[in-house]
């Protein structure tokens, strides 16, 4: 075939090394698909425990993986989870983490800390590093408004939980070159997942779409119209949904629900995505879902 070389560029499908900044749970979860396809990854985060509780969760997350793929041969799980953790390097300083082909931000939901971010990363990393932030309702532009590669910077937004989930959102900021473009979607592929395109517009395309659902789900339950059971079981079986709405709430966090909705109300100013009272309630009675330990159900955690 034709090996094509690009000056100063990172070529297509050439991603051999990421680091991941931000090791909560979609850093960790997208630091374990890239080794997980012989990729070596250095995960970045400030607090020595979020790196040591992103550790622990990628060696469980490789064990369901592997246990699947090799179900009656101890041997060959051990050696699948061994040779993928040993791909993956954490640190607290950013330095160790610039000198790779593609970084991919999975911190805070927060503009400022993000442009901030992404402005360091300019400065320290080799021109032919490709920047991207896995945000899931904040502008691609903005974020990258103070960068100057901004030809090779763009949106990678991963769906929780990243290992199973088969989607990958790619967005095209206003300045991403062709090639930078073709290199992610080339690299999503090679992390397994399926590749869609979508514009730098709020929510992208599943929470654009998801915002609204949940939204009046979580009013349904609010006035009483049915029982979060029953509203979860509608979707599951008349929808065909793996689960309902409310499930999903406590799923995906009801903290960050709350934020989404925020920042999709002010962008679209498109009131499905006006705040939903039970929502602010649990929240501010620190009942965030699933990770809490309760939300809209009660978790044994
Ligand atoms: N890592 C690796 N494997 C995992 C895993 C993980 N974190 N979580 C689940 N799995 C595997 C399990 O081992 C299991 O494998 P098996 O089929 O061999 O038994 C399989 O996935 C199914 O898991 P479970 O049996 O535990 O439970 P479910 O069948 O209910 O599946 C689920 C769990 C995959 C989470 C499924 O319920 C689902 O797809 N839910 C919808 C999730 C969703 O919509 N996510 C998107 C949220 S929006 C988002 O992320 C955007 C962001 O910006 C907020």
């Amino acid at each position: 075939g034709i090996t094509r070389n690009f000056s100063n560029s990172t070529s297509l499908n050439a991603i051999k090394t990421v680091t991941v900044v931000g090791g909560g749970l979609m850093g960790s979860g997208i630091a374990q698909v890239a080794a997980q396809a012989g990729q070596n990854v250095t995960i970045i985060d400030l607090k020595p425990e979020s790196l040591e509780k992103a550790e622990k969760s990628i060696q469980n997350n490789l064990n369901r993986v592997a246990r699947k793929a090799y179900k009656d041969d101890p041997a060959k799980i051990e050696a699948f989870v061994k040779e993928a953790s040993d791909r993956i390097k954490v640190s607290t300083k950013i330095e160790d983490g610039v000198n790779v082909d593609l970084i991919v931000e999975a911190i805070v939901e927060r503009l400022d800390v993000k442009q901030e971010l992404f402005n360091k990363l300019d400065q320290l990393c080799p021109e032919h590093t490709i920047l991207a932030s896995n945000t899931s309702s904040i502008s691609i532009n903005e974020i990258g408004a103070g960068i100057k590669r901004k030809d090779r910077f763009g949106g990678l937004h991963f769906f929780n939980p990243v290992p199973v989930m088969r989607l990958l959102e790619v967005i095209k900021g206003d300045h991403i070159s062709e090639e930078t473009y073709q290199t992610m979607m080339a690299w999503g592929k090679s992390v397994g997942k399926t590749c869609i395109t979508c514009k730098d517009t709020p929510g992208f395309v599943v929470n654009r779409l998801l915002g609204p659902y949940s939204a009046e789900a979580l009013r349904m339950y609010e006035r009483g119209d049915a029982s979060s059971r029953d509203i979860d079981t509608a979707m599951k079986l008349g929808a065909g949904y793996p689960m309902g709405p409310l499930e999903l709430a406590d799923f995906t966090g009801l903290d960050n629900k709350k934020s989404i909705l925020a920042v999709m109300l002010e962008k679209t100013s498109n009131p499905v995505f006006r705040q939903v009272t039970i929502i602010n309630k649990l929240v501010s009675e620190g009942k965030y879902g699933r990770k809490s330990g309760e939300g809209i159900y009660k978790y044994n955690n």
